[in-house]
Order: structure tokens, then C-alpha cells, then sequence
């Protein structure tokens, strides 16, 4: 099928390269000329395992263009993928949606196009699209179905979660266009596609299920599946709170409930809590669009305290070792909101950083691959930037473990304990072994501890 794609973010970029690998001819536009020719040199603007790889093989398939008049006539559907960056009263900005619903709607040259909407955008966004399609459209030779096909990928594991989703969901009131939704998912919902040597199909995988509904459900679906996830961590992260005072182990509190088929073990991960560009602004945005039926959300409003209060936590921990926090050298250990990206985007190192420099103290921070990024998008924030961990612990007061990279789990603790001025260590994302950081020297406490 021909495919576009507008925007090449993390969700768009994936869908576009994962849709051409699995046999579709597809274009990716970005309104960004710099993006549009690095992906023309083979190189990806946002860092994701394996998608370079990806790319250069389903290559033969991909156009990459900043024009809609290039894009748009041939499409038989157009995925809507641009940014809905937070906006006012907790809903998102929908900007970047209507204008390419304009373009779309201004370089359609007939026929029947589906336009799907991929960007996750609040209730009632389908009707929206639909109607500025048909504002926007001048001609009388062409029709537009609009559909929602909400994306549920991980950054760090985006490939892994389009090639092999737990489902594929997809909304809309045309059947038309659940039809050609289908036909265009059909390589992944039946698995017809030949893996990728770096990205193996699980064991025992089989067919994907295919949830069809109309546009509304497909739409709160989106929502109801992030805010649930936030809230589940946010749940053991409270349970946490109280193991902590009652001196139970909330790993194997985690375990032991997750081991429940009916909780399930994954996201029950304690810690400090939730970031990244989805969970934050997608229950902020159930809330508003609750709120606009006079509905008050009280659970979902509730997870979103508790994670914000997982961030001060991090901070009264080290008060309570420290005694004194002014003064004091503090090391971050990661600065991106979760391992394998560089996604900054309301990650709580920024927020920690900020919290102890406002403390007084000096921050050294230090993340495998978001270094760059962090100089580009934080450069107010008055923190010490260093090239490897061991700098970071050198003569620290103490460090604390934010994003759980896998190279920090392999640092030399021994070492690194020797290096610091005072060896405790602050383990964020409850990562790291107890018995092998105290054996290495250091005083070691976790959040919840
Ligand atoms: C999320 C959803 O998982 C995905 O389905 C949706 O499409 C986009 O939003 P993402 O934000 O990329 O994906 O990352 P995710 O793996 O869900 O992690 C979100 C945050 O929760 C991270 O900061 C992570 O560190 C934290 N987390 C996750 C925990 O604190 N504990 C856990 O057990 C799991």
C-alpha cells in the first residue's frame, strides 16, 4: 500500500520504517528540512536501538520529503504523527494536528484516503480532524475517512513493540477505512513478515489481536491504557512508602503481587517514579477532558501526586544521610527519563537537579547517550557535566542512581567507592544488589529503602 506519514518523531519515525520493512511504500514528511536530510543520509534524529538498522533495510521502500505536494496525492492512508505538546488547562496542543489535517486536506488530489490520527489526542479529535479536512478541501473528487489508530510503543523498545504488539488497535466510524486499516496491518497481525536478525520474534509468538471500535472508544483507549500503567506504578510506589516504614521489602512485595496473573508482574518496578512525554500529559489531559463532562478523576489525580512527590523523596533521602545538604557535591547517575533513549522530556533528574541546586548543592550529572541533548535543551541548569560515571563519583558526597542504565549495573563499585569523598549511594530505581554495593563499600539506600 502507499503509506505517508506526517511528522518523524518517535512515534511517526518507528511507524513509517516498521510499515516499509514489513512491505508498504512509504513516505515520511517532516515540516523539519535538517531531519528530513538526516534521514536522508541514512541517519535517524532521535536515538532508538536498532532503528538505523531498520532503516537502511526497508530503505528501498522509504521516501523522506518536507513537501505535502509530494506526499499527500499518492497516499491511500496518511498517518497524522506530529507533536501534541502540552497546552493550557492540561490538554494538549493540537497545532501541529490541524496543520497537517490543512496540508493533507490542500494536496489531495481525489479518491478515497484514510487519515489517521496516530498523534494521542483528547476525545473527540477524529470529529475534529474530519471537519478541518472538509473546511480545508476544495475540490468535490475526493473523500476522507478519518480514523484513530492509538500507538502503544516504549521509547528504547519502539521497534520491538510495533513489530510485536500485544494488539493492534483501530477506531473509526467508515468501514471503508477499517478495511484498509486492516489490509495494512495485516503483515503484522498475522505475522507474516521475516524478523529482523536484531529483533527476533519472541518464542511462542502468534497471531496479534485486532481491536476494532468506532472512533470515540479507540480514542479513550490511548488514555485509559496510559493513565492505568501511571497509575499502577504509582500504586507500588505508595505501597512502598508504607514497606518503607513498616520494614517489608517492596521487591518482594512487587513480586509477590505481580506473580498474581491477574496484577501481573511488569510495571510494579518502585522507584522514582514516571517521566517521559506521555504519562505526565496524558493523565493531565483525562483530568481536563473528564473535567469538561463534570467529572472529577480521583484516582488518576492521585497517581499523578504521588509521583510528583517520589522526586521531593529522592531529595528528603538524601537530607536525612547527608544532615546537611548546602555545600554538599551530589552525582546523578542518568538524566533521560528511562534507559535506552535520550528523551529528556520531563524526566526527574531535571527536576532532582534543579531541587539540589536550589539546595545548594553542586550537581555533577552524567547519562550514557543524552549528554548532548541535555546541553541543548538544559542549558540554564547549572550542573557539572562529565564524560563517564567515574567522574561523576569522584570526590562526591554521594550519588544517586536515576535512570537505571544497564552500563551503570556494571560499573566497578569497588573502585568507585574509593573515589568518593563519602560512599552512599542513592539507588532511584531499586536496580542495583544490596548486599553486593555494601560488600563494595558503600552505605547504600533505595527509594523506598
Ligand atoms: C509509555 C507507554 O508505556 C506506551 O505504551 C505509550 O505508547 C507511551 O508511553 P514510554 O513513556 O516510552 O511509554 O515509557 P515506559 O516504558 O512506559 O516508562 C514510562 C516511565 O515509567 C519511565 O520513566 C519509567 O522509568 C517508569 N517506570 C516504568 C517505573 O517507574 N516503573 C515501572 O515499573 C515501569
Amino acid at each position: 500500500m502507499q503509506v505517508t506519514i506526517i511528522g518523524t518523531g518517535y512515534v511517526g519515525l518507528t511507524t513509517g520504517i516498521c510499515l516499509a520493512y514489513v512491505g508498504h511504500n512509504v513516505t515520511c514528511l517532516d515540516t523539519d528540512p535538517a531531519k528530513i536530510a538526516m534521514l536522508e543520509a541514512g541517519k535517524c534524529p532521535i536515538y532508538e536501538p536498532h532503528l538505523e538498522e531498520l532503516l537502511a533495510e526497508a530503505r528501498p521502500r522509504l521516501r523522506f520529503t518536507t513537501s505535502y505536494e509530494q506526499a499527500v496525492p499518492a497516499a491511500q492512508v496518511v498517518f497524522v504523527a506530529v507533536g501534541t505538546p502540552p497546552g493550557e488547562g492540561g490538554n494538549p496542543d493540537l497545532k501541529y494536528v490541524r496543520s497537517a489535517a490543512e496540508g493533507i486536506a490542500k494536496h489531495h488530489t481525489g479518491g478515497f484516503t484514510v487519515v489517521v490520527n496516530k498523534s494521542t489526542v483528547p476525545l473527540g479529535s477524529g470529529n475534529w480532524v474530519h471537519s478541518i479536512l472538509l473546511d480545508a478541501y476544495t475540490r468535490t473528487d475526493g473523500k476522507f475517512a478519518v480514523a484513530s489508530n492509538p500507538e502503544f510503543l516504549r521509547e528504547g523498545t519502539a521497534l520491538h513493540d510495533s513489530l510485536y504488539p500485544d494488539r493492534v488497535v483501530v477506531g473509526g466510524d467508515d468501514p471503508q477505512a477499517l478495511e484498509t486499516l486492516y489490509t495494512l496491518y495485516r503483515p503484522i497481525l498475522d505475522q507474516t513478515f521475516e524478523a529482523p536478525v536484531y529483533l527476533p520474534r519472541p518464542e511462542d509468538f502468534g497471531a496479534v489481536p485486532l481491536v476494532s471500535t468506532d472512533l470515540a472508544s479507540a480514542e479513550l483507549i490511548k488514555y485509559a491504557a496510559n493513565a492505568f500503567l501511571a497509575l499502577k506504578i504509582s500504586y507500588i510506589n505508595e505501597i512502598g512508602t508504607l514497606a518503607e516504614k513498616a520494614g517489608a521489602d517492596i521487591r518482594q512485595v512487587s513480586k509477590g503481587i505481580g506473580l498474581d496473573a491477574r496484577i501481573g508482574t511488569r510495571f510494579l518496578q518502585a522507584g522514582i517514579g514516571w517521566g517521559g512525554s506521555c504519562f505526565g500529559k496524558d493523565t493531565a489531559a483525562l483530568v481536563a477532558t473528564a473535567s469538561e463532562y463534570g467529572l472529577d478523576m480521583p484516582i488518576v489525580k492521585a497517581a499523578r501526586e504521588v509521583n510528583r512527590m517520589q522526586r521531593e523523596r529522592i531529595v528528603e533521602r538524601l537530607l536525612a544521610e547527608l544532615k546537611i545538604l548546602k555545600g554538599r557535591t551530589i552525582g546523578l547517575l542518568g538524566l533521560a527519563f528511562k534507559p535506552n533513549t535520550d528523551d529528556l522530556r520531563e524526566a526527574p533528574a531535571i527536576d532532582i537537579a534543579r531541587k539540589l541546586i536550589e539546595r545548594g548543592c553542586r550537581v555533577k550529572v552524567h547519562d550514557p547517550v543524552a549528554m548532548e541533548r541535555y546541553a541543548k535543551e538544559h542549558p540554564d541548569l547549572a550542573t557539572v557535566a562529565c564524560a563517564t560515571p567515574e567522574e561523576v563519583a569522584n570526590g562526591a558526597d554521594a550519588l544517586v542512581l536515576v535512570t537505571e542504565w544497564q552500563e551503570y549495573r556494571e560499573l566497578d563499585w569497588p573502585s568507585v567507592a574509593t573515589s568518593m569523598r563519602n560512599a552512599l549511594l542513592v539507588d532511584g530505581r531499586n536496580a542495583l544488589d544490596k548486599a553486593r554495593l555494601t560488600r563494595a563499600g558503600f552505605q547504600y539506600r533505595s527509594l523506598p529503602g
